[in-house]
């Protein structure tokens, strides 16, 4: 299916609105279409019909090898507890995974250094590709651990010190409906096909993706089809559209 939104790189910012309110009229036909087209759309959670996780997941395979592959040192228990600033995986669309690990371990994905100085996606892919460049998981178990990713419930959002003022809250939210929701849904928990469920992601996690988007660090991917939108965005709103993200339940109330 092509890129729903290619053709959002076109200049100028209300052309580029117009634009998103089509992706917006479009989304619902390419959901339609997804459920359609989806036989394998798992049983364990109806909810999430959007969801191309592969058919009949065997949960307990694919948890063992999320231990064995390493997974769990990095992204915590079922993909809920990531350390530092590493992602949430858990209740992720299982496409996005996939060709996120992919990415990662081809060396597409990189990243911005981290605080120990290196690209922030260095030591995933050190874990999984050997020195001579095998690969220490094979494309059948990428597929296998993200379909039972995909299945587990979000955590719950973080708790946070100082919650976003009511003015500033609105903002976002404001914000949010005008530049971030035609791509990735109303609080960001209903992606485009494809898309990153963002909703309730970690603030510094957020913070670090939007900026490394920004500035081509990270450019793999449909990462393009984002980056015209972030021109217009300052460095204090992407902070604040980080704090409204991660603020948000990733599955509706
Ligand atoms: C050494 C730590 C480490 C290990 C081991 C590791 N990861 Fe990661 N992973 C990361 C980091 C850090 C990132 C984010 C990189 C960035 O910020 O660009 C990431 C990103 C990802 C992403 C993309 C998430 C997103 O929202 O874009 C997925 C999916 C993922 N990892 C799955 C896995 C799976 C499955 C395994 C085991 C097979 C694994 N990772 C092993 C550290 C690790
Ligand atoms: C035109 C569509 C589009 C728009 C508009 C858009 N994004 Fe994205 N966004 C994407 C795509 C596609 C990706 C994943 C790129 C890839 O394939 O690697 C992404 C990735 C992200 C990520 C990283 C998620 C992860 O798990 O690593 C964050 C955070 C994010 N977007 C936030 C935003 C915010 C906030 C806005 C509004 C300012 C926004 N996006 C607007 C398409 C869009």
């Amino acid at each position: 299916m092509p890129d729903p939104c290619s053709f959002l790189s076109g200049p100028g910012p209300a052309r580029r609105r117009m634009k998103i309110m089509r992706v917006h009229r479009l989304k619902g036909l390419v959901i339609a279409a997804a459920i359609a087209a989806a036989p394998w759309i798992v049983e364990a959670n109806p909810a999430r019909a959007d969801d191309t996780a592969p058919a009949a997941v065997d949960a307990a395979a694919a948890k063992k090898l999320y231990l064995r592959r390493s997974c769990i040192a990095c992204h915590g228990k079922d993909g809920q507890k990531a350390i530092q600033d590493y992602p949430a995986l858990a209740g992720q669309r299982a496409d996005y995974m996939v060709a996120q690990i992919e990415d990662i371990l081809s060396g597409k994905r990189v990243g911005s250094p981290d605080a120990s100085g290196n690209p922030r996606a260095k030591g995933m892919r050190g874990a999984l590709v050997a020195p001579d460049g095998s690969r220490r998981i094979t494309e059948d178990e990428v597929k296998a651990i993200s379909g039972w990713l995909a299945t587990l419930a979000p955590p719950p959002i973080e708790a946070v010190a100082t919650p976003l003022e009511p003015d500033k809250a609105t903002a976002a939210a404001a914000m949010f409906a005008e530049k971030c929701e035609a791509c990735h849904g109303a609080a960001g928990r209903e992606p485009l096909e494809g898309y990153p469920r963002i909703a309730g992601q970690k603030h510094v996690y957020v913070l670090a993706q939007m900026k490394d988007i920004k500035s081509k660090a990270r450019s793999n991917g449909q990462s393009e089809a984002m980056q015209t939108i972030l021109d217009d965005v300052s460095d204090a709103d992407m902070e604040l559209l980080a704090a409204f993200v991660s603020a948000q339940e990733p599955i509706a109330k």
